[in-house]
């Protein structure tokens, strides 16, 4: 069966990482239909809009969908795009790589980022010039499902045991204490072991020892920014892929943006973009394929060729063809 991928670089590095994990999926053994698609930035300025229906729809009927970075329309872009895959979980490890100078090199982690709803919810007013308000939004029925996703992710039956509740329910009784009590409820009937901790306490405490922890499964704000917390234990964004996952498609990007200090360069590292590609492949159950590209591009960053990112003087384009050779 052949399978749609929708591809959608982006701008700024992103037009550049993209195109090379679509190499590295073109160098597999595996059906796959690329149907490029344009949002962002470059497209609002000649369009007007920054995610044009076409894009939407693309993403919203293929199988997956490759993407890469928006620059200031981000939010435009990003939050639409997981709500056309109906993406209810992001996915995101951060694993720090043998041969990487990494601040925590015992690092490996995995989010699982509730993808919906809280502080981005968009219920956001400008009230009077002194007073701008947030409606935060949980409700159960969205932390059950991430929940029910959980379990099945860090279960008896996976290679975790169970997950920690990240949260601030403590202040954000409400909000937080729905999310930690659903959550918690889940997966006492699912029988997962579950502990918990507090957001804040979790800065310090993955800083001073990462292997405390496993799987995080957390609100989406603190996933946010939590995740890019542990990629800088990891040795910076150029490593971190993730996944939103919804009931029947998947939108797989890089963590980090389109990093205008250097775009154009043709030097970001792909590797973050190419270890969602192997996501990818992970969800639609081409298992051996993700394994041999995740191998492939572990080896590539212990011997290189590497980016000016992590120390070394390579191309995008190196790197790319040095993880397809080891293929
Ligand atoms: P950024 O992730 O683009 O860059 C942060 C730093 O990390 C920069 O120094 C950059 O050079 C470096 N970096 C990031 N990815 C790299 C890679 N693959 N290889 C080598 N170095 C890499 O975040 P920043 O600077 O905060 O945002 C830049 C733009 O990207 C903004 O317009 C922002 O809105 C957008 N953005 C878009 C996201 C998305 O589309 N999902 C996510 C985050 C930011
Ligand atoms: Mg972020």
């Amino acid at each position: 069966m052949t399978h749609e991928i929708a591809v959608i670089p982006g701008d700024g590095i992103g037009q550049e990482v993209t195109p090379a994990a679509v190499e590295v999926l073109e160098a597999l053994d595996v059906d796959f239909s690329f149907t490029e698609a344009e949002a962002g930035d470059a497209v609002k300025e000649a369009t007007g809009e920054a995610l044009p229906d076409e894009t939407y729809e693309l993403a919203a009927t293929a199988d997956a969908t490759l993407f890469g970075a928006a620059g200031k329309t981000a939010a435009d872009v990003i939050l639409p795009l997981r709500e056309a895959v109906g993406s209810f979980v992001n996915i995101r490890p951060a694993k720090a790589y043998p041969g990487i100078d990494a601040v925590r090199p015992e690092t490996d982690l995995v989010f699982l980022r509730e993808n919906t709803e809280g502080v981005y919810s968009g219920h956001e007013d400008r009230l009077t010039e002194d007073v701008a308000t947030l409606t935060r939004v949980t409700t159960q029925s969205a932390s059950e499902q991430l929940a029910e996703f959980a379990c099945e992710y860090a279960g008896p039956e996976s290679d975790h045991d169970g997950f920690t509740i990240a949260h601030k329910a403590n202040v954000m009784r409400e909000t937080d204490g729905l999310f930690r009590d659903t959550v918690a409820e889940v997966a006492a009937d699912n029988g997962v072991d579950t502990d918990e901790v507090l957001i804040d306490a979790f800065a310090t405490k993955v800083c001073l020892d990462p292997t405390q922890f496993d799987v995080i499964v957390c609100p989406n704000l603190a996933g946010d920014v939590l995740s890019d917390l542990a990629a800088g234990l990891v040795g910076g964004l150029g490593l971190l892929p993730s996944a939103n996952i919804g009931p029947d498609r998947g939108l797989f990007e890089p963590v980090h943006g389109t990093a205008p200090d250097i775009a154009g360069e043709g030097v970001a590292n792909p590797a973050a973009t190419i270890i969602s590609a192997a996501m990818l492949l992970e969800y639609l159950e081409y298992d051996e394929e993700a394994a041999a590209v995740h191998a492939a591009v572990e080896e590539t960053l212990a011997d290189g060729p590497r980016t000016p990112d992590l120390g070394g003087e390579a191309s995008t384009t190196d790197v790319t063809a040095a993880v397809i050779e080891r293929l």
